[in-house]
């Protein structure tokens, strides 16, 4: 395990959180990271829902990669502004278990049912996958305070 008091490191950190767009040049590289998957998977979210809507259920299994990222992402954690709540590190199981959860509902909803196009089975497996990702926030990710 690298180890904060490694000067390099921090240095690389540093970089990259600079090239990140968005959160600022300020923040804490982990958040960042998590942030910008979480933003990701979001955006990807909205771009699934968007194309099963015109008709084309091709687009799940980006989030199955992504979700596959989560738990490594969310291991570390050294501060900063987050909505990451604190029992993401002492109840590491569950969470990991609710990325796999999202993973497994993205996969059978790319595998199987965006292929059957049975409108009720699609919006069924959509409608789980969105359930997985209300159900990890409602445990894990704290409420909005105010604007960030
Ligand atoms: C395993 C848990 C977990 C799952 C599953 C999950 N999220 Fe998240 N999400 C989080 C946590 C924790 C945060 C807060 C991160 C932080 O602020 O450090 C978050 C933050 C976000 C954010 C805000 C990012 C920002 O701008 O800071 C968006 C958007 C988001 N999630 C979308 C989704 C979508 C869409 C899904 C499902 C397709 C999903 N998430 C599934 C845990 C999860």
């Amino acid at each position: 395990m690298a180890d904060a008091s490694d000067g390099s490191l921090l240095i690389l950190a540093g970089v990259f959180a600079a090239g990140c767009t968005g959160p600022g040049i300020f923040e804490n590289p982990d958040v960042s990271a998590r942030r910008g998957l979480m933003k990701s998977i979001g955006k990807t979210w909205g771009a699934v829902k968007k194309a099963v809507k015109a008709g084309d259920n091709k687009a799940a299994g980006k989030i199955y990669k992504l979700a596959g990222t989560i738990s490594k992402t969310f291991s570390k954690n050294k501060g900063g502004k987050s909505r990451a709540k604190p029992n993401i590190w002492t109840d590491k199981g569950t969470f990991k278990q609710r990325a796999e959860f999202l993973a497994v509902s993205a996969a059978v909803f790319s595998q199987v049912h965006s292929k059957s196009g049975n409108k009720a089975t699609v919006a069924k497996a959509m409608k789980n996958i969105g359930k997985n990702c209300g159900g990890c926030h409602k445990t894990f990710r704290a409420k909005k305070k105010k604007k960030m």
